[in-house]
């Protein structure tokens, strides 16, 4: 192994000197990880500064060479509240020069010696058949879970066609009894009880497929919700939603929600797609994804729509299918016992 120093902790335990060179390293392990531009280093100066939200906690190390340079890092957090007290999820990245020499066991060792001691798993994923995922395998587990990554090429798309195609579902949608609503930046609350649309993301949230993720259900407070929101929007999130509307009820039944950031305007990352049960089957899923798309034609600037689903969500990748999307690669995601990891990185 190189001779390396590791620092680790918060911002004030690692040197101003090496702040650059982080955010570089976290830009190159984007890219590498996505295989598509990263956002420019100002998204990662503008990261650092910015706390976590309440109940969530974060820990960061770098491995620094005898040249001063940083040629590694690793990044773990955590919740301190809410659910899944027990189990935090890191990231690791070694420039490729570097590798195979034991610096992402290095870096992973010491962070997992210093995690608060209520923590008994982690977990981490990575691209499938990456040297990321090589490492993950070495804790001799299968995956849990797996992440299929779609994405579709924005200029591919034919404005006419979509256009006919989304009021066609909008129009569907409301011979089904349910209108759709344009919702900017998640200013959920200037058209729904805000406590019940937080209802519906829970649901959503928790709905989604997990596998064989051990994972606890999420526990989403109306605080909880806007600290999330508000904290993405301050790396410079911009979101659009379309949320289904049950015309009888008035009540909010299901949404999309993509986002755009700042320092990344090529790419529109899709987040969160989700009718609840007894809704489902009215076409309302296509209908909100049409208008999605729709919209990133017609008002923004981004070429390729990144998005995703569980491998054995197949109502998902159906939609995704119509929409013209196509796979891009697959990520699964380990979970390993503290104990065993602590154990093989201890030999
Ligand atoms: C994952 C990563 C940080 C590993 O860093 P590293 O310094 O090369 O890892 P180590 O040298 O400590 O590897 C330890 C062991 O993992 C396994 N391993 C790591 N990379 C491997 C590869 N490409 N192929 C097969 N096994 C591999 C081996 O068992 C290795 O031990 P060995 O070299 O004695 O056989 C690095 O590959 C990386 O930065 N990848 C891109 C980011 C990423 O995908 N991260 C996902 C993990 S969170």
């Amino acid at each position: 192994m190189p001779s390396i120093q590791i620092y680790i902790g918060q911002n004030e335990d690692i040197p101003e000197k090496f702040h650059e060179q982080y955010f570089a390293l976290r830009q190159q392990c984007e890219e590498e990880w996505n295989g598509f531009l990263a956002p420019s280093l100002d998204y990662y100066r503008n990261f650092w500064i910015i706390p976590r939200e309440k109940g969530s906690a974060k820990m960061k190390a770098i491995a620094v060479n005898e040249n001063n340079l940083v040629i590694g890092f690793g990044v773990i957090f955590w919740n301190t509240m809410y659910e899944n007290l027990d189990r935090s999820w890191f990231r690791l990245y070694v420039i490729p020069k570097e590798r195979r020499k034991g610096v992402g066991s290095r870096i992973l060792k010491e962070m997992v010696k210093v995690l608060p001691k209520e923590i008994k798993k982690v977990g981490a994923d990575s691209p499938k058949h990456s040297p990321g995922e090589h490492f993950l395998q070495k804790f001799n587990e299968k995956h849990s879970y797996e992440e299929v990554i779609i994405i579709v090429d924005l200029e591919e798309a034919v404005l006419k066609d979509v256009e006919k195609e989304a009021k066609k579902q909008r129009e569907h949608a409301l011979s089904n009894g349910y209108r759709i609503v344009r919702v900017d930046d998640g200013d959920y609350k200037s058209h729904f009880d805000e406590e019940g649309f937080v209802k519906i993301v829970e649901q959503v949230w928790n709905d989604m497929p997990r596998e064989d993720l051990t994972e606890e259900d999420m526990n989403i407070t109306v605080e909880r919700y806007q600290a999330i929101q508000e904290r993405n929007k301050k790396t410079g999130q911009k979101y659009i939603s379309f949320v289904a509307v049950h015309e009888e009820t008035e009540k909010p039944v299901g949404y999309t929600t993509f986002a755009i950031n700042k320092y990344q305007p090529a790419i529109a990352w899709q987040d969160e797609t989700g009718i609840i049960p007894e809704h489902r089957g009215n076409g309302l899923g296509l209908a909100i994804k049409y208008l999605s798309l729709l919209t990133l034609l017609k008002e923004t600037k981004a070429k390729y729509w990144r998005t995703s689903s569980a491998q054995s969500n197949k109502y998902m990748h159906r939609i995704n299918e119509i929409l013209g999307h196509k796979i891009w690669q697959s990520e699964p995601v380990y979970e390993f016992e503290r104990k065993i990891v602590e154990e093989l990185l201890s030999e």
